[in-house]
């Protein structure tokens, strides 16, 4: 894998998701998934199950649209589906879980772009705006048939958390699948190590330090504790990461637009 093609694929992927926007604004009864944007996701699927680490480095140095939904995507869907693995999951429910973090910022396409691709940190209304994408995502996906529920599912939840305080229904504890924390999770940790428009990319280390601190009460311990591991066997970050754990003291907010 080089940049080069990861930029590809995040460009041939952004082409599909902009032709689901397309044919949704189109009115009658048309299929919003083509045939040929279904295998395309079912090839994708099976080349992040055996991407590395080095590889999200790749898809995050890519040079990708401004909002770079598509490339999150990729990202999230390659983290979430290492997570399973290294929690030995069965195949199809890897399956089950990239697919479901391939399509998890869906609602996204239909956010207002200023919003989406502001160049400094939103305003409550803004936010509470982009806050219904996991909702809209859910709307465009809950009549797809050909798409399994617990990836519906992971789209409508993977801004939920464990203390009841995510949205956009405020579920709590076991209320959320493992495959939407696993999700979730993942999520957090790519728009935490991702440049914005307003902040520059944290470190994986920090990153992981601040999501240790924030997952007793939003986070599934387990899965963080996974990613952890994971982090440690491609960086072999194992002692520092440890250190940093106990000596830092600096506060640092999830970014606000995720
Ligand atoms: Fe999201």
């Amino acid at each position: 894998m080089t940049e080069k093609k990861a930029s590809r694929e995040i460009y041939v992927f952004s082409k599909y998701l902009d032709e689901v926007y397309r044919r949704y604004g189109l009115a009658g009864n048309q299929e919003i998934f083509t045939m040929r944007f279904r295998s395309y996701l079912k090839r994708l699927i099976e080349k992040l199950k055996d991407a590395t680490f080095g590889d999200l480095q790749k898809y995050r140095n890519a040079n990708c649209a401004s909002n770079c939904l598509p490339g999150h995507s990729i990202r999230c869907a390659l983290l979430a589906m290492a997570i399973a693995k290294e929690l030995s999951l069965k195949e199809t429910e890897i399956t089950e879980i990239g697919v479901g973090a391939l399509l998890h910022d869906i609602g996204k396409l239909f956010i207002p772009r200023e919003i989406l691709d502001k160049p400094c940190k939103l305003s409550e209304t803004e936010f509470e705006v982009i806050k219904n994408h996991s909702e809209i995502g859910f709307q465009v996906l809950k009549n797809q048939k050909w798409l399994p529920q617990p990836c519906i599912k992971i789209v409508h939840n993977h801004h939920e958390r464990l203390d009841g305080s995510g949205y956009p229904n405020q579920l709590s504890g076991n209320q959320i699948h493992r495959y939407e924390r696993i999700v979730g999770v993942a999520d957090v940790f790519d728009a935490m190590t991702s440049k914005r428009n307003y902040r520059e990319a944290l470190s994986y280390e920090f990153a992981f330090q601040e999501i240790i601190k924030e997952s007793p009460q939003l986070l599934d311990r387990q899965i963080v504790f996974v990613l952890g591991n994971i982090i440690k066997k491609y960086s072999h970050l194992q002692s520092e990461v440890a250190e940093k754990i106990e000596t830092r003291r600096e506060r640092c907010h999830y970014p606000c637009v995720e």
